[in-house]
Parts: C-alpha cells; structure tokens; sequence
C-alpha cells in the first residue's frame, strides 16, 4: 500500500484558504483531512457542510471527513452533496456501530472508524473490521490541532496491522495528531499507512508545504 497523506484543513490559513487548497492541488497521493466538531463530543467547533461545499469546488483531493461529534447520524445524509470520499465516526459517539456503517457505505466510499486514545481496539468486534475501510487511530485526544504525540500508539497500529494480515483485512491504517518527520517513520514502519498532519505541514516556512509532506513521507 502507498503511503497516503492527509493534510489537515483545521491549520490552514483561514483567510487565504483558497490559495492553500491550490498549493496541495499538485501533490499525489493525498487526501485532504476536514475535521468536523460540534462543540459537545470535543471542546472545540470548527465547520460544516456550507464551508466544506466551497473546499470541494476549489480542491482536486479526496475529501477525509473526521466527524467528532455526538451524532455522527445526524451528518450521514446532510454531508450527502458535498462529494466526501471517505466518512469516519468516532466508536465512542455510536451506539448502533453497525446500523451506522451500513448507512453510510449507501452514500460513501469509503467509511472508517476513529478511536481516542485511551480506547482499545478490541471494542471494534472482528466482523465490524472486515466490513469497514479504514480506522483512524488518535495519537491526541482529539478536538485540537498542535497537540503532543501520544507514542503508545505506535503499539496499537502494530496489533492493528497484525489482526489485518491475520484474517486478511482491507481496511486502511491512518493515525491522527502530533505527526512530523519525527515520528511518522516508526507509524509506517508499524503498518500505518494513511497519515493525518496539520500544524507541521502548515507551517511550513513559505509555505511550502510540499516539502514538509515529503519530509514525513
Ligand atoms: C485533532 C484533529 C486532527 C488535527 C491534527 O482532533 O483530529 O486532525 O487537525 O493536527 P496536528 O497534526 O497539528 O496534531
Ligand atoms: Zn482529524
């Protein structure tokens, strides 16, 4: 599997956000990471459906919704139009984890599954991880950009990629929080395979953040 990085929007440059969506227009291989927040499942707000329907017609990217909300739900079918490649619920915000994700794949691509970092994977049940494709594993607690990586989630991608080979599983690996050319080296080697990067991609010197994605690459 090629090594996929997700920029994400939340440290863009919110005034020039246009300009910042042309600048990772270029670059292969990535996905655009749009952190979604209702100010109740984390501290924090950021934006929605509105603001995400501007970011379509302005970049060439798969779109990677990270939904930290409370209800996931209600966003499945009002997220519908505005193209998402891949739509991921947090575990922990779900009750009907299956109902979810077969309602989901009706209207993306792609569907994956986050979990914090104080979750374990064994809540996800083994016939959820064969029905899924992709779990976001959180290296912050999450709600924020420019957090401090959490290194015990090195170990969780290792049993995560083992129980992937092991009954053959498709879904992708992608980590989220605290990633720079620091740490993204001892993800991949691990099994990740999908890296979620904000403030170190966007504050690169001059913007170039080509560099600081090829740095982690
Ligand atoms: C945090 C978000 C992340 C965040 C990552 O809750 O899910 O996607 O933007 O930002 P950095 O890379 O700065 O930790
Ligand atoms: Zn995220």
């Amino acid at each position: 599997m090629s090594i996929i990085i997700s920029p994400s929007l939340l440290s863009a440059d919110f005034l020039n956000l246009k300009l910042d969506l042309e600048r990772l227009n270029s670059v292969d291989n990535l996905w655009l990471h749009l952190d979604v927040m209702d100010g109740h499942f984390v501290p924090n707000l950021t934006f929605g459906e509105p603001v995400l329907n501007k970011v379509k017609s302005v970049s060439k990217h798969k779109l990677d919704a990270h939904f930290m909300v409370t209800n996931p739900d209600f966003y499945i079918e009002s997220f519908k139009d505005v193209g998402l490649h891949n739509f991921t619920f947090h575990w922990e915000a779900v009750t009907h984890h299956d109902r979810m994700i077969s309602k989901a794949k009706t209207f993306y691509p792609s569907v994956g599954i986050s979990l914090n970092p104080s979750t374990p994977l064994s809540v996800i049940p083994k016939y959820i991880l064969g029905k899924i494709d992709l779990i976001l594993l959180m290296s912050v607690n999450p709600g924020f950009g420019g957090q401090k990586f959490i290194p015990e989630v090195v170990d969780k991608v290792i049993e995560l990629d083992k129980l992937r080979h092991e009954y053959n599983f498709n879904f992708q690996i992608q980590v989220d929080g605290g990633i720079t050319d620091q740490n993204a080296g001892y993800l991949i080697q691990a099994g990740a395979n999908n890296l979620v990067a904000g403030s170190y991609i966007f504050t690169a010197p001059e913007h170039d953040y080509l560099s600081r994605i090829n740095k982690i690459r």
